[in-house]
Formats: C-alpha cells, sequence, structure tokens
C-alpha cells in the first residue's frame, strides 16, 4: 500500500482548481476516518457514520480546504497569509504557511477564542491580533487588510479555493459507502462547511443527500468555533439546504454539551464543542420524530476535543488508596 499524501497530490488533484505547475504545500491532510457509530444507530434506528474530520493534521475540516488555499497563494507570490477565525481557520492557515515559509497573521475575537488553537497558532509562528469584538468585526478587518499587495486572504467566504478543497469530503464519504448517504449533518458557523459539503456531492454525482446544518441557538455560545452573528456564507448556505431538502436550524448550548459528552463516553471520540452540533441536532430531529429509521446518515464531526481543554475541565481525580478500595467493593 502506498501511503497517503494528501488531496493534492493522492487525492483529487483533478478536481481542485489547481494546474501541474501548482506547487503542492500539504500537511497530507484529507482522508479521514469514517467511524461507525453504534450508540447512535441504536437511538435513531438509522445506520449513523462519524467523519472524524479532527483526524486531520492540524486537527479540524480546515486543512482540506488550506492546502489548495496556500499552495495557490505560493503560485501567485505571496508573501503573507491571513485570515479572520475564531481559532480553527488560523491554525490551518499557520500551519500550510509555515510549511510553504510564508508569513502568517490571524484576526482573532479578543474574547473566546479555545486555548488549544491559540496555542497552535503560536507555534506555527503566526502573529495573533486581537480584536476587540466579534469574529464579524474580525472579518471586516481582514478584508480591508487583504488589499495590501503580498496578503492572501484565506477566509473560506467567497473564497473557490477553500470551498473546492472543502469539497472532498463528500467524495471521500462517496468513496467509502459507494454512494452518497441519504442525510448528512453538520454544524453552521459561518456556512461555507455546509455549501462545500453539498457542492461536493453534486459534483461527485453519485447521489445527493438532505444536508441538515446546525447553527447555535445563542450568539454567545460557549461552542465558539460557531460564534458568529451573521454568517459570512449564508446565502449559499441556504442554497445548498434548499436545493438537497434539507434544514438549516438551531440547537441549544445545553443540546450541544449534551451530544459533546456523548461522543466522548459512548463513541469514543473527542471533539470540540462546536463540533458536537452536527450529532445535537440529529437528535433534536429524532426526537422529534423527523427521523426515518432505517437511513445511512454521515454526521461531519469537526474538530479535534483537544482544542478547547477548558470546555472539558469538569473532570474529578480520586486518590489511589481509594481507588484500590474500590476496585474490590
Ligand atoms: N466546526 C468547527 C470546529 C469550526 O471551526 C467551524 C468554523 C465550523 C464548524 C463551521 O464551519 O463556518 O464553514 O460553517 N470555524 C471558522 C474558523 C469560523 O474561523 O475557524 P463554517
Amino acid at each position: 500500500m502506498t501511503s497517503w499524501r494528501g488531496l493534492l497530490d493522492s487525492g483529487y488533484r483533478s478536481r481542485l482548481p489547481v494546474s501541474s505547475s501548482t506547487p503542492t504545500v500539504s500537511l497530507h491532510e484529507g482522508n479521514t476516518p469514517l467511524l461507525p457509530s453504534p450508540h447512535l444507530s441504536a437511538r435513531t434506528g438509522c445506520s449513523v457514520y462519524l467523519k472524524i474530520e479532527g483526524a486531520n493534521p492540524t486537527g479540524s475540516f480546515k486543512d482540506r480546504g488550506m492546502t489548495v488555499a496556500v499552495s495557490r497563494a505560493v503560485e501567485t507570490g505571496a508573501t503573507t497569509v491571513l485570515c479572520a477565525s475564531t481559532g480553527n481557520t488560523s491554525a490551518s492557515a499557520a500551519a500550510y504557511a509555515a510549511r510553504a515559509g510564508l508569513r502568517s497573521a490571524a484576526l482573532v475575537p479578543a474574547a473566546g477564542v479555545a486555548r488549544g488553537k491559540l496555542a497552535q497558532a503560536a507555534r506555527y509562528g503566526a502573529r495573533i491580533v486581537a480584536v476587540p469584538g466579534s469574529f464579524d468585526d474580525c472579518l471586516r478587518a481582514a478584508r480591508q487588510l487583504a488589499t495590501t499587495p503580498g496578503v492572501a486572504l484565506v477566509n473560506s467566504a467567497g473564497n473557490e479555493l477553500r470551498l473546492a478543497g472543502q469539497r472532498t469530503v463528500a467524495y471521500e464519504i462517496v468513496d467509502a459507502l459507494g454512494a452518497a448517504p441519504d442525510v448528512h449533518c453538520l454544524p453552521v458557523g459561518n456556512g461555507g462547511n455546509i455549501t462545500a459539503t453539498w457542492e461536493g456531492y453534486v459534483a461527485y454525482g453519485r447521489g445527493r443527500p438532505r444536508i441538515w446544518g446546525f447553527r447555535a441557538a445563542d450568539t454567545r455560545t460557549e461552542a465558539t468555533a460557531i460564534r458568529i452573528g451573521s454568517p459570512a456564507s449564508w446565502e449559499s448556505a441556504v442554497a445548498a439546504r434548499d436545493a438537497s431538502g434539507g434544514r438549516i436550524e438551531s440547537v441549544a448550548d445545553a443540546e450541544i454539551f449534551a451530544a459533546y459528552r456523548d461522543l466522548g463516553r459512548h463513541d469514543g471520540v473527542f471533539v470540540e464543542p462546536a463540533s458536537a452540533a452536527g450529532v445535537a441536532g440529529l437528535l433534536a430531529r429524532h426526537a422529534a420524530g423527523d427521523v426515518e429509521p432505517g437511513q445511512r446518515i454521515v454526521v461531519t464531526l469537526t474538530g479535534n476535543g483537544l482544542k478547547d481543554p477548558d470546555a472539558a475541565a469538569d473532570y474529578s481525580t480520586v486518590g489511589l488508596d481509594e481507588f484500590a478500595s474500590s476496585l474490590t467493593a
């Protein structure tokens, strides 16, 4: 078996907006596990699969689009990779920029970015710019700065390079299952990923699922990755919803965090809170009687749990003696 060398060189180069002369900037992203969930399958009466995007090199699905965007940034002579981010885009952009020998900078909300993501961006050598305000403020500022020569803005909104890379998740799922699932659930922040996932199924031409996207109901959600006031790709997200006969709904933090805990406890998969929104939404729809049994359902788990250690920090420990005696009790 030849080893996997990433989306451009092992995966789907002919389907990506690069030419034979585009240099490959890769961390061998993609080819992530599609893991059956016995627990969610039993709860819903369906065959539920988890697409583990936290297994990507920087721990989120962002790497799929970033390999394309940064490869093209090198080709076009950019010197700085810039983004606005709730954290994952900044980590991914910084890693690919480091790999390419480019500078990187990330505009992040001064409050509310998970610690693991900032740690990543820092170690990959990014300049982290703390913007007082929301993600929306960061994106506005980044768009202004991106007019500077040599700066490549790598946010996904309106960015065909990022979206084309993110479409590959659908190709992998269809290749693994032999066909598209009946339903595909995922979290929605700016709406780029729901757009790309839908377009991926359409482009691959081997079936189309209904796409169910779930946003955080609370604009101050503790699922900080999707703490976004006005989704930058809202129109295309709604178009994906409508063309697929799907839905975009909101889930409460209590539902998100219940799903977050269940994924760890029952599936052995540690995700960051936002990544559990797709599962939370699926279970809410099931409780409402909207999930027909017997369907094949894929849920994208967008990011790794280690990115947000504070969200997971409410555990307790026991002493050695107490533990030893509990074993025989
Ligand atoms: N899940 C995670 C873990 C994310 O980091 C994001 C977005 C989403 C879901 C939503 O994806 O925006 O394409 O609808 N994170 C962006 C960032 C905003 O800056 O890292 P979307």
